[in-house]
């Protein structure tokens, strides 16, 4: 088969032929790695049309909504599988049989508590610090608890490392609301499975055993899948930026957890649960609909829109449906929350200019609704978030390491001063 080239036709100079590359599925991409040998380099601030690596790992069809994890639709994960066998699947390419998914569910469970110098870590925070100002720092710190296994060339301390994050996040998680609740911390179960073991340790107390609704810990185990992956959304690529210069992986994993709290990616599912919050009531839906449209005003509406999906966020559809069965169960029917969410989607569903934006509820406008209705506070949504996108990103992390990369280091246009020479202190204006 003859090889697809690109032309690219620069004023004054011979035609540039770009090698055109082809994946398993999706776009093309024209490779530009040779343009800097040409003194051109390519300019796409935000990577709006920029595939910035090579990955087996997630595919997205934005246009037609569909989530793939190493082959497999988000929407038969939820139904078929859990978050640990689909955590599995991220890292190590298929699905487990069953003696692989008993044995990895061991590992897991044998790896969630954390040194207990951490809890003193945790309690050195302010009493009312963010848990996910808390959960950047105590990742982060990780590494310097775990720093037996921090051979990046060695694919045994790589697993090792993925391992022992997974488990523990959720340990961390617990604990950062612990602190921030004025509550003792509370161990880990090895008798409970993953989501029920951290609903165990968020809303367990040492005086009293009270067991997990299976229906809500079925649910935070959905929540968590549906956040296990989502290819190189902002936290993942920064988690890859971070790796590509050979930091330790906690090191790489707490700088994904600071770009996954903004509110245009992760923090949304907060900022969904504020905004629904500040209108109030159902009859103010139309003007924060009105301040979202208007140009000049910086207000959006949160849970809505996304970078690919240009139609209804699969993991959206999934997590909506869970939405009603944990309200059901709940008993919840008439909560003023959920009613002014209902609305706006409908409103944002049928106004012109949501729809000709193709803006659709995402992942966020639903999770925070079923958080709630778990019992958990706002301010943990995102740590939640975090705990699912781990596995995401120390997969995508691992994919790079163990293929050949190089550090990552764009290149910019610039546009400040020309070269000038410095005025003494006493002639400057
Ligand atoms: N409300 C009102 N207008 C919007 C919204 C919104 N939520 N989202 C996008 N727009 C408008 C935007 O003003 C722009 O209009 P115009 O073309 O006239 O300038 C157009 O739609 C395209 O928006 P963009 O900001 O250029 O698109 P983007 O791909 O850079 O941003 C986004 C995607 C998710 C950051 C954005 O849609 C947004 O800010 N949404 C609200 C925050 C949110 O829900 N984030 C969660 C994303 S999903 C989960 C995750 O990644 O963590």
């Amino acid at each position: 088969m003859t090889e697809k080239k690109a032309l690219l036709t620069v004023p004054g100079r011979e035609p540039i032929e770009l090698p055109i590359r082809s994946g398993t599925l999706g776009q093309d991409v024209i490779d530009v790695g040779g343009l800097g040998s040409f003194d051109y380099f390519t300019f796409d601030p935000g990577f709006t049309s920029t595939a910035s690596c090579e990955s087996k790992i997630t595919y997205i069809d934005g246009d037609q909504g569909i989530l793939l994890h190493r082959g497999y639709p988000i929407e038969e994960l939820a139904e078929n599988s859990d978050y640990l066998e689909t955590c599995y699947l991220l890292l190590n390419g298929d699905l487990p049989n069953a003696m692989q998914k008993k044995e990895f569910e061991n590992i897991i469970t044998t790896h969630t508590m954390v040194n207990r110098s951490i809890e003193q870590f945790m309690s050195g925070f302010r009493y009312d610090a963010h848990p996910m100002a808390m959960m950047c720092g105590a990742v982060g710190a990780m590494s310097s608890f775990y720093h037996d296994s921090l051979d990046i060339t060695d694919p045994h301390h790589r697993m090792i490392t993925a391992h022992r994050l997974i488990a523990k996040m959720p340990t961390l998680a617990a604990m950062c609301y612990k602190h921030y609740a004025g509550q003792p911390y509370m161990y880990p179960r090895n008798n409970l499975g993953y989501a029920e073991n951290f609903l165990n340790m968020m809303f367990g107390t040492p005086c009293e055993t009270r067991d997990v609704n299976p229906v809500l810990a079925k649910a935070m185990d959905l929540l968590f899948l549906l956040h296990a992956d989502h290819e190189q959304n902002a936290s993942t690529s920064t988690v890859r930026l971070a790796g590509s210069s050979g930091a330790n992986p906690f090191s790489c994993i707490a700088a994904g957890i600071a770009a996954l709290w903004g509110p245009s990616h992760g923090g949304a599912n907060q900022a969904v649960l504020e905004m629904l919050n500040e209108i109030g009531d159902v009859k103010n839906i139309d003007s924060f609909v009105k301040r979202a449209k208007d140009k000049n005003d910086p207000f959006r509406l949160m849970g809505f829109g996304h970078r690919v999906y240009k139609n209804f966020d699969p993991r959206a559809k999934v997590m909506k449906q869970a939405c009603d069965s944990v309200l059901a169960e709940l008993g919840i029917d008439n909560d003023p929350l959920l009613k002014i969410a209902k609305r706006l989607e409908q409103i944002a569903l049928e106004d012109d200019y949501f729809v000709s934006k193709k803006l659709y509820p995402n992942v966020d406008f639903y999770s925070g609704i079923i958080m709630k209705a778990i019992g958990i506070p706002t301010e943990m949504f995102t740590v939640i978030f975090a705990t699912g996108r781990t596995v995401g990103w120390i997969a995508h992390w691992s994919e790079m390491i163990s293929n050949s990369y190089k550090i990552g280091r764009p290149r910019q246009l610039y546009t400040g001063e020309q070269r000038r020479s410095i005025v003494p202190i006493k002639k400057r204006k």
